[in-house]
Order: structure tokens, then C-alpha cells, then sequence
């Protein structure tokens, strides 16, 4: 692994049964508090925006939020937010997934996005990849080109990257760390 992975390794904590039995969340929050791994983290993910030819970030509610904001300010590029249904207030599109239990449903702001944009998604975790999935269905319906999707962590036993193959059609999907 590279020093900058090993870095991000370090500062991302296993918590076992969380959010339920069963599962180990793999928290960020001390990744987030180290301005050394955080500015590594962000550089490495805009070095992957300006490689994709990106014109415009888009990051995921909530952490991808936190994790694309930074890249898009390093990268130059405007920020545009995928939030959780009800949060945007002008004309939205939305996507619905599917949930382990139930569906949820992401929207973006339908004048955020248009034809001469290439967007690079930015989000935490790739896991089932319903998240991310959803997030491109939604940049390509709203007429933009689909960069790439850019985590910091692939959880490579669920499948994710299967999944997402026929959606990115060809964009790439780069994982920081695949655990
Ligand atoms: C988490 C994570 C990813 C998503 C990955 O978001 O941040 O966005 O799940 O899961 P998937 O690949 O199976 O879709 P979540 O909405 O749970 O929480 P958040 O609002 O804290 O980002
Ligand atoms: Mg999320």
C-alpha cells in the first residue's frame, strides 16, 4: 500500500456492531480531525477530478458532502449537492433506490447540471453502490456527462463495483482503499 493509503487506513476506526449487530461501520471522524490525512485525502481525490477531465463536483449527503466540498475548492471546480429528498427548494429530479429494508430517494437541482458538464461523484463509501448508482442515473437524466466516481473506501465484499459497471458505462470508479 502506499504511505498515503496507510495514512488513510490509520485514521479511519472499525466499529464493531454499529449502526446493529452484525456490521462493523468504518467511521471517518478521525480521518476528518487530522489535517495532514484530510488534506492528503482531498488531493488525492482532486488529482482524480482534474485526471477525469471533471467540470463539476458532485458530492452525496451527508459525508460525501464533507469529502466533496474540500475537492471541488482544490480542484476549481463548482459543487453541486445530491441531498436526501425534501431538503432542495427549487426544481429538483429525483431517483429512488433501493434499501436493505424499504427505498430512499436522492434529488439534485435540475438547473445545476446541464449538457456541457462532466461531473465526478465523491462519497465516503462505495457499499451495495445503490447510493451511487441512484447519484448517476440522476447526473445523466439531468443531461450531464459522468466523469467518474471517486471514494475513499470500496467495501469490495459487497459487490458494489459489479453493480455500478452498467451505470458508469465505461467511467471509472476509483477507490482510495478497498477493504
Ligand atoms: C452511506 C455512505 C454512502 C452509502 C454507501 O451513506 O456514506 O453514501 O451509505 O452505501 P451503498 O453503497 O450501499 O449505497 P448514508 O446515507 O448511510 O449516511 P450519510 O448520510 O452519513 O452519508
Ligand atoms: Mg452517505
Amino acid at each position: 500500500m502506499t504511505d498515503i493509503g496507510e495514512l488513510l487506513l490509520s485514521r479511519i476506526r472499525d466499529v464493531t456492531d454499529y449502526p446493529e449487530p452484525g456490521v462493523m461501520f468504518k467511521d471517518i471522524t478521525p480521518l476528518l480531525a487530522d489535517p495532514a490525512a484530510f488534506t492528503a485525502l482531498t488531493d488525492a481525490l482532486a488529482e482524480i477530478a482534474g485526471r477525469t477531465g471533471a467540470t463539476k463536483v458532485v458530492g452525496l449527503e451527508a459525508r460525501g458532502f464533507i469529502l466533496g466540498a474540500p475537492v471541488a475548492v482544490r480542484a476549481g471546480l463548482g459543487f453541486i449537492p445530491v441531498r436526501k429528498a425534501g431538503k432542495l427548494p427549487g426544481a429538483t429530479l429525483a431517483q429512488a433506490y433501493d434499501l436493505e429494508y424499504g427505498s430512499a430517494e436522492i434529488e439534485v437541482h435540475a438547473e445545476d447540471l446541464s449538457a456541457e458538464d462532466r461531473v465526478l461523484v465523491v462519497d465516503d463509501v462505495l457499499a451495495t453502490g445503490g447510493t451511487a448508482e441512484a447519484s448517476v442515473q440522476l447526473i445523466r437524466r439531468a443531461g450531464a456527462e459522468v466523469a467518474g466516481l471517486a471514494v475513499l473506501m470500496e467495501l469490495g465484499f459487497l459487490g458494489g463495483r459489479a453493480r455500478l459497471e452498467p451505470a458508469l458505462a465505461g467511467a471509472p470508479l476509483e477507490a482510495l482503499l478497498t477493504v
